[in-house]
């Protein structure tokens, strides 16, 4: 997620001897003998290329293999840093045109960056998120290993509004204060999905944007798009009825838009998965309106605080784009207060279409667009695939983001046939619409189990409002509270091997754990206690968050049991309390967020830090200076119980996180998204740059772009060895 407000978490007492901290390091819960029993085996390979595997220490010990980078420095600098021997360049921009030409035929005109521009229907939207590369053939078609022509899809999560606009925003919500029409439509459409065709040249394997290519779109939260699995016409989606950019929408099937798609998935059929997070955060809803509602009130809309108080619920995205002055229903629908005789005369539904897994086919522009409403509603961070074995359930895990929320599941009805590749959306109807849905509970002992969410388990009856699947597909966090599941630190990224189906869930930070308050909502859900450590979530006021590894029963990725231990915890290598793994100057970091097993089993990690290692303000050697800009880090991590031996590859400019990665199928081309340069807007004038945070990316995204004027811009970059190699290797 962006911050816009960054938050200094770390000044909270640590908590190393009340819950065996220190033991609670590298568990290893899951012994040898297990490892060699065949729960897992580390080992990976790249076609062609060596073998990581773990291997001898000497003394019969086995270490974590070591990726061949060299780690660099932490940087504070307004720049993109990457280890000697490797090359950048800038890919895609906020505000680059999309295509050559909008729909009408027209041609969409440069980015002029000074808030005047218009159309961001044809143009890359804000704060780049979650990246996946499709190969592409000649004819068009999904073409899993061509490294030299793609489609390269992502997230556009959330906005830095004020960079957006020629003035700022200054807007205060109050009694008739409104939003002019025309910056809330930009907002609007500068969320959503950029599908854009990228291609090598004739030499090297650096990328660019082939502007001409005929898939190149934008979709944003303006688009029609449909709902479907279980809660596909569910009255408690259907809302007052509305027409807006060709479609009608109000029979909780046809619904607009996807909102805050922070991180992703994707499928062998050809197919893109965007996932909604902070949704909830866009919507207005009055104090007047007092009537209990789990299914917006689990998710943060409320208008009741924990103190028991009447308040406004107010977006957290702070955009009030209900109040514009157009009086559109398309914006008016982010008030959800229950003002009229009944739903159908208003919009309290309207979040109920948002929280959702989204399917889209960046091959086929006419395919529709589906909100797989079977894979649960939640602030879903991604949806990634497990394994895909024939005649095996298709597998996906999914983080839910929010202090003590859910690790998920879910695994299909349908088996899978690998004749379904390069499927589309039908493929996707026949695997996404019916399945299991699971809630993670993770004990003490090192083993974990899924709760099945359904009618009849774990709790879960008519009687407390969980009859249907559709009731467990709305309102999903309440269906975790009651079964029971682990209440965890902010789940973010999960990361598959696709080699021997070990999953990787980064738990970023969590302030409110253990810290003597009950304002979080899972905290006022359970019984207005608060919830202090557990095993998997050992640290007090969590910081700087830790990676855990989950290995399923006998390696399946639909096991219904699985062990865990945790990889590694983030910390700052010069805060001894804390820094039980032992990290290093070129290894330390903090929150860590995107996460990806590449396909020869190198895990990159990449952080989305509040904490004092980014935005610290005390004097040098303090202990609480800011250390560094948000960062990417590579390990191997070996097989259970080693210790992975971590190195830094990238640091990113001044106020940005770094998000989303992947890499062509050679393993030649790596994509990154750089999010949100720049976002401390604190004291900025706009008509003074050198006000600004960040000028970034400039010229060149490995320039110092400290000197310039721009506004900042968020962007994707292309890293290439500049030996031409594999990446990593
Ligand atoms: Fe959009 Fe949880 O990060
Ligand atoms: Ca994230
Ligand atoms: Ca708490």
């Amino acid at each position: 997620m962006s911050h816009n407000h960054p938050e200094i978490i770390d000044n909270l007492a640590v908590d190393d001897s009340s819950n065996n901290f220190y033991q609670n390091v590298m568990q290893k819960q899951m012994t040898r003998r297990e490892v060699m029993a065949g729960v897992t085996a580390a080992t990976a390979v790249v076609a062609g290329g060596p073998v990581l595997t773990a291997c001898s220490d000497g003394t019969g010990n086995l270490v974590a293999p070591v990726p061949a980078v060299s780690s660099i420095s932490k940087s504070l600098a307004d720049r993109v840093v990457i280890p000697a021997g490797y090359t950048a360049t800038t890919l895609y921009r906020l505000g680059d045109p999309t295509n050559a030409n909008d729909a009408a035929g027209m041609a969409v005109p440069a980015y002029k960056n000074d808030g005047t521009d218009t159309d961001f229907a044809n143009r890359a939207g804000d704060h780049f998120d979650a990246l996946y590369y499709f190969g592409m053939s000649a004819a068009g078609t999904f073409e899993l290993n061509n490294s030299a022509r793609g489609l390269l899809c992502m997230n556009h999560e959330a906005l830095t509004e004020f960079y957006l606009h020629q003035a700022g925003v200054n807007f205060g919500r109050g009694s008739g204060n409104k939003r002019l029409s025309a910056q809330v439509l930009k907002e609007v459409e500068a969320h959503g999905i950029s599908v854009i065709e990228v291609a090598r040249g004739t030499s090297g394997n650096g990328m660019s944007h082939v502007l001409a290519g005929t898939k190149n779109r934008r979709v944003t939260a303006r688009t029609p798009m449909l709902i479907s699995g279980p809660a596909r016409g569910d009255a408690r989606l259907r809302h007052k009825s509305y027409t807006a950019n060709g479609g009608t929408f109000g029979d909780g099937i046809n619904v607009q838009g996807t909102l805050n798609n922070c991180a992703n998935g994707y499928t062998p059929w050809g197919t893109y998965l965007t996932c909604e997070e902070n949704w909830a955060g866009y919507f207005f809803r009055n104090k007047s309106d007092q009537t209990r509602r789990d299914d917006i009130e689990r998710y943060g809309i409320r208008t009741i605080n924990p103190a028991g108080a009447t308040q406004d619920a107010v977006g957290f995205q702070g955009l009030n784009w209900d109040t514009s002055d157009g009086n559109e229903d398309e914006f008016k629908r982010f008030d959800c207060t229950a003002s009229g005789a009944d739903a159908a005369a208003d919009f309290r539904n309207v979040p109920n279409t948002f929280g959702y897994v989204v399917e889209i086919d960046p091959f086929n522009p006419a395919a529709p667009i589906k909100k797989r409403t079977a894979l649960g509603r939640m602030g879903h961070e991604g949806a990634w695939p497990g394994k895909f074995v024939a005649g095996k359930p298709v597998v996906f895990y999914m983080g839910d983001d929010g202090r003590f929320e859910y690790i998920y599941k879910f695994v299909s009805t349908k088996a899978w046939n690998p004749a379904d590749v390069g499927g589309g959306i039908a493929a996707g109807d026949s695997y996404m619409d019916s399945g299991k849905l699971y809630a993670a509970k993770f004990n003490a002992d090192g083993s974990g189990t899924w709760l099945e969410l359904a009618p009849g388990q774990n709790g879960l009856s008519a009687a407390n409002g969980f009859g249907t699947q559709a009731d467990i597909s709305i309102v999903t966090r309440r269906a975790g509270d009651i079964a029971g599941a682990t209440n965890m630190d902010r789940p973010e990224w999960a990361a598959v091997n696709q080699i021997n189906g070990d999953v990787f869930f980064t738990l970023t930070n969590n302030s409110g754990r253990g810290n003597g308050a009950a304002t979080e909502l899972p905290e006022i859900y359970k019984g207005g206690q608060d919830i202090g450590v557990d095993a998997a979530n050992p640290r007090v006021g969590n910081p700087n968050g830790q990676i855990i590894r989950m290995l399923e029963t006998a390696g399946d990725n639909s096991a219904l049991s699985f062990r865990w231990e945790i990889t590694v915890f983030g910390a700052r290598a010069d805060d001894a309390a804390r820094n039980v793994s032992l990290l290093t100057s070129v290894s330390d970091f903090s929150s860590p967020d995107g996460l990806w097993v590449d396909p020869r089993g190198l895990l990159w990690i990449q952080t989305d830090d509040g904490s004092s290692f980014t935005n610290g303000t005390g004097a040098a050697g303090s202990g609480s200076e800011a250390l560094s800009n948000n960062q990417m880090l590579v390990t191997i991590p070996g097989e259970p119980g080693q210790t992975p031996v971590i190195k830094r590859f990238l640091v990113g400019p001044k106020g940005c996180e770094i998000t989303g990665v992947d890499m062509t199928p050679d393993g030649k081309t790596m994509f990154v998204n750089i999010q949100h340069p720049g976002e401390v807007i604190t004291g900025v004038d706009l008509t003074k740059p050198a006000t600004f945070q960040s000028h970034w990316p400039g010229s060149s995204p490995t320039a110092d772009a400290a000197s310039g004027t721009a506004r900042p811009r968020s962007a994707t970059i292309v890293i290439t060895k500049s030996d031409g190699g594999i990446i990593g290797m």
